[in-house]
């Protein structure tokens, strides 16, 4: 299962970076927001601390042309970029348009195993579930996570499933036992991923214990 980090923080992107635990980075506008720098300041750290990991940039144009004009220029920016489209008719159009002229791209805002079966269709490399939105208005997002894997295997469509909107550490063992490709994971999370209080309770008393031992070689 691949590690995406959910983020458009360089920092962050950074610290994931060195656990060597990360396959990708992915970014919406509200992430690019967050961070406060003129946009292409921001893409451009991302792509140098990633240069070779697929990194998911979202254009902001509601229509297929605008989409395709920022898509564009977005994929000259680095081999490794992937045009990230809401799942719209227009959209739909953007993601076959770039699929067919070598661009990756990922299908995003999907909440409904109907969009991700025709953003398969269209082609797209990836698509990404928003599960924590779905638990948030009391739908089950991880039933959409089986349901488009079922979807996939039932007929080999090669898009990969990002789980999206990973809001804590059980979405993204539920989505490694889904069998999802890949989760993008806010770095809190990968965080909390690593934690557990036995093993800050565990390591506190094998530290005191080690100071009885008596001479110790190190
Ligand atoms: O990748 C999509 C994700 O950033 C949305 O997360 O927490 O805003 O629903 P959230």
């Amino acid at each position: 299962m691949k590690f995406f980090i959910d983020t458009a923080n360089v920092e962050e992107i950074r610290k994931a970076n060195q656990l060597k635990i990360l396959d990708g980075v992915t970014t919406n506008p509200t992430l690019i927001a967050k961070v406060k720098k003129p946009f292409m300041e921001v893409v451009k750290e991302i792509l140098s601390e990633v240069p070779n990991k697929p990194v998911s940039l979202e254009v902001a144009s509601t229509d297929a042309e605008g989409m395709i004009r920022e898509g564009e220029k977005l994929a000259e920016l680095g081999s490794n970029v992937v045009i990230k489209i809401p799942i719209t008719e227009e959209g739909l159009k953007a993601v076959v348009h770039f699929e067919r002229n070598g661009i990756k791209t990922n299908v995003t805002l999907v909440f409904s195993p109907a969009q991700a079966l025709l953003a398969m269709k269209a082609g797209a490399s990836f698509i990404s579930p928003f599960v924590g939105r779905l638990d948030d208005i009391s739908h089950t997002g991880m039933d959409l996570i089986k349901q488009i894997k079922q979807i996939k295997d039932n007929y080999g469509f090669k898009s990969e499933i990002i789980v999206a909107s990973v809001r804590n550490p059980i979405h993204v063992i539920e989505s490694a036992i889904a069998g999802a490709d890949i989760a993008t994971i806010p770095y809190s999370v990968i965080a909390q991923l690593i934690k557990h209080p036995l093993t800050d309770i565990g390591l506190e008393r094998f530290l005191k214990d080690w100071e009885s031992v008596p001479e110790k070689p190190f």
